[in-house]
């Protein structure tokens, strides 16, 4: 397919911008471009076939099943986009007087009740723009609760190696100390382990639950008392919490602090570079130190609580990415609280029907029951074929199918992490899973021909370390 810079012809285009309505004024010399400015001369007619084209050869949910693991772009009904696109909130400026933002204020209230309900936290915040700064500054708030305690000792965190990276990495971020835990063969935070590291230096904490091997653990109210006896607080990492929405709660289960994904639970898209929220909740012992006021209704008007003078400090402008907030309030409220806990129960019960096709088959190295998604090893293949998850994950575009995520998690060899999500039909689900088996039997049958695939894209295997080192992202004139 050509570039749209090849498909110029001197002379051609079409003007859609507006006549200008305010006198033309000839910016300063020093602000003129030096060289000719090169855009593409097409017609109206082309660029559309051209961005029809592109658009034809990606790949997204509105084309098939998109089982990738962790990062799965879950159901993003439409409707909440055009919520999201309401004049009434995107033509407002986070400087206008509250009493001309009262549905805005209402909207972020309504979001933070709701969330506090789902997660059994007093309070939301959300200021982070993704869910490792939601991780950052809930740290920040346990950093800040020990410190206002004078415990400035407490500059430990432990985590599991069964976490996802954005932990550790976010907890050094915050200034701590990380002290790792490893996990039991059935994939849950070794308690005696976690007994042995804890004491009067542990700051906190962080679970990610279910955890990257998509298990929950079934510890989890033993190991959050194990941490308070300590005196430590416990970091609940909701990133995923489309396994347990409407089912269990983190505030129960003796967390003090959660983060979420918007962009991932609640009908924003991850991962296609666009915005995203990472709320942080919290119980009360932790609001003071909250980034920004919170949302009060107070004689007959919502308003923002006067700025605190424990509060850690902003950790973004203003409220954060409030349309994000907006997609998720009317994803909650069209779901309702029945409808949340059905897309979560639904999500859990389609990871488990493909895990139980698949465990014959393929090597699943945490085989208990899965909650949202879980992980095959390729371990034994790449061994004795040579066959990697690469590989496997190139042979199925073969077959018109978004491979899953692939060599995450870490503590897997060769993993494949599937998330089939919760809107997926048992019969998708079936053709997906005699997809895999079927490009399984080819592995077995004749791995050289996999390291060829795939062989029906547009793209064959780029060279992927030079395609990262070197990206060619300019046309050179
Ligand atoms: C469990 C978990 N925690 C944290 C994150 C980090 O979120 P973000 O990519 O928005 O920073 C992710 C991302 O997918 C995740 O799956």
């Amino acid at each position: 397919m050509k570039l749209i810079f090849e498909k110029s012809t001197e002379g051609r285009g079409c003007d859609l911008l507006p006549l200008c309505d305010v006198p033309i004024t000839k910016p300063s010399e020093k602000f003129l471009r030096k060289k000719e400015l090169h855009l593409p001369q097409v017609s109206e007619t082309e660029i559309s076939r051209h961005y029809t084209e592109l658009m034809k050869r990606t790949f997204g949910i509105n084309n098939g099943f998109y089982p990738l693991g962790s990062c799965t772009m879950k159901y993003n009904p439409k409707i909440n986009d055009e919520i999201a696109k309401l004049p009434g909130f995107t033509e407002i400026h986070p400087l206008q007087p509250q009493s001309s933002i009262q549905g805005c204020l209402e909207v972020m209230k309504l979001a933070q009740d709701s969330l506090s309900e789902i997660t059994g936290m007093d309070a939301i915040d959300f200021q982070p723009a993704a869910g490792a700064h939601g991780e950052f500054t809930g740290l920040k708030l346990i950093w800040a609760y020990h410190q206002d305690r004078k415990d400035s000792k407490r500059t430990k965190i432990i985590v599991p190696d069964s976490a996802h990276g954005t932990n550790p990495a976010s907890a050094a971020m915050a200034g701590f100390s990380v002290i790792n835990v490893p996990s039991t063969k059935e994939g849950y935070v070794d308690t005696e382990e976690l007994r042995k590291v804890v004491g009067d230096d542990t700051a906190g904490f962080m679970l990610t639950n279910p955890n990257t091997i998509g298990m929950f653990d079934e510890n989890i109210l033993e190991i959050t008392k194990i941490i308070h006896d300590a005196g430590g607080l416990n970091y609940y990492d909701g990133a995923n919490l489309n396994a347990i929405m409407g089912i269990a709660r983190p505030g129960d289960m003796g967390f003090d602090v959660v983060h979420l994904n918007l962009h991932k639970t609640f009908s924003t898209p991850h991962g296609g570079g666009g915005p995203g929220s990472g709320p942080v909740g919290c119980k009360e012992l932790l609001a003071k130190y909250l980034p920004s006021p919170r949302i009060i209704f107070h004689e007959g008007a919502f308003e923002l609580e006067q700025k605190r003078e424990e509060s850690i400090g902003r950790v973004k402008s203003f409220y954060g990415n409030f349309l994000v907030v907006v997609r998720a309030l009317t994803y909650m409220l069209t779901l309702g609280g029945e409808g949340l806990r059905s897309a979560s129960v639904n999500a859990v019960l389609n990871a488990n029907y493909m895990q139980q096709l698949l465990k014959d088959t393929f090597d699943i190295p945490f085989a208990g029951p899965c909650m949202h998604e879980f992980v095959i090893s390729l371990e034994n293949l790449k061994k004795e074929k040579g066959v990697s998850a690469l590989d496997f994950a190139k042979a199925l575009l073969d077959y018109g199918m978004h491979p899953p995520t692939m060599y995450f998690p870490l503590i897997v060899h060769e993993a494949l992490m599937v998330e089939p999500t919760e809107t997926e039909s048992k019969e998708t689900l079936e053709a997906a899973v005699a997809v895999y088996k079927e490009v399984y039997e080819a592995a077995i049958n004749n791995p050289e021909a996999m390291h060829l695939c795939p062989l029906n894209t547009p793209v064959g295997r780029p060279d992927e370390v030079a395609a990262a080192r070197n990206p060619m992202i300019r046309y050179h004139f």
